[in-house]
């Protein structure tokens, strides 16, 4: 191997960088939308439990938001809707979405590591893109607790890993349970969940650690009451 493409340390964080930007440049650069042109179901999911609280103005923020499939959708269910993506390819893709669909929304091209929002947004998703950060994963899953707003919602997905496992491979960083739910104590937990889901990058399936959590709202107001189911026999 020519030693200019050998694969960064889990320290040598430019290369890092560098590797996740052209992987993804890459894989966006086809006609097709990678992940498809529909919402995943995180995103489904974490507009669900914030419905309660939306108001028109409402604001969504989509991290790593890729080709734009999440950020089209908060679009179209009328959030004032920003994605964050590094690569070209992917943010245009995206903005060519939101158009094709007649919905505004804002696409920023930019690194999160150098990224920080200028105001909490009351809903945020960080759909399977953190971990590509590597050694600057967690300072940015640190950093999303100041990016909801009191009252907002978070809907968060890293790779999983087990207590005693590496916790970085080359470019990506993987989160035990733990580190997640630790970092977001004192939220409203809505879902929390260890569990496998396919990867299609290499058509395996990977464990993933998700979380769908509430910001404490400003004082006074209420978090999310279940009304209790009354059960058939
Ligand atoms: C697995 S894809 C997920 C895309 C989208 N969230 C989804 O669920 O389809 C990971 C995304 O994170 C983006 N990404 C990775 N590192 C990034 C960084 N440092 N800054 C901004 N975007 C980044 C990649 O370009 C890619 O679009």
């Amino acid at each position: 191997m020519n030693p200019s493409e050998s694969l960064p340390t889990p320290t040598d964080t430019r290369r890092a960088v560098d590797r996740e930007l052209h992987r993804w440049s890459r894989i966006y650069a086809g006609d097709g939308y990678y992940y498809g042109d529909e919402p995943g179901p995180m995103a489904r999911r974490a507009v669900r439990y914030h419905r309660p609280w939306f108001r028109p103005g409402a604001t969504a923020l989509d991290l790593g938001c890729g080709e734009g499939q999440d950020l089209a959708y908060l679009a179209e269910l009328g959030y004032s809707a920003t994605g964050v993506e590094f690569t070209a390819e992917g943010a245009a893709k995206a903005r060519r979405l939101l158009s094709a669909r007649g919905v505004a929304g804002a696409v920023v091209e930019e690194d999160l590591r150098s990224w920080e929002p200028a105001v909490p947004y009351d809903l945020v998703l960080a759909v399977n893109a953190l971990q590509f950060l590597g050694a600057d994963a967690p300072a940015i899953v640190d950093r999303l607790a100041h990016w909801v707003a009191p009252g907002g919602v978070l809907g968060l997905s890293l790779f999983a890993r087990e207590e005693g496992e590496a916790p970085q491979e080359h470019s990506v960083r993987f989160f035990t349970v733990d580190e997640v739910l630790d970092r977001f104590a004192g939220w409203q937990r809505l879902e929390a969940a260890h569990l496998w889901q396919w990867n299609v990058s290499n058509n395996e399936p990977q464990p993933f650690v998700t979380l769908i959590a509430r910001k404490a709202p400003p004082a006074g107001r209420p978090v999310i009451r279940v009304p209790r189911q009354t059960v058939r026999g």
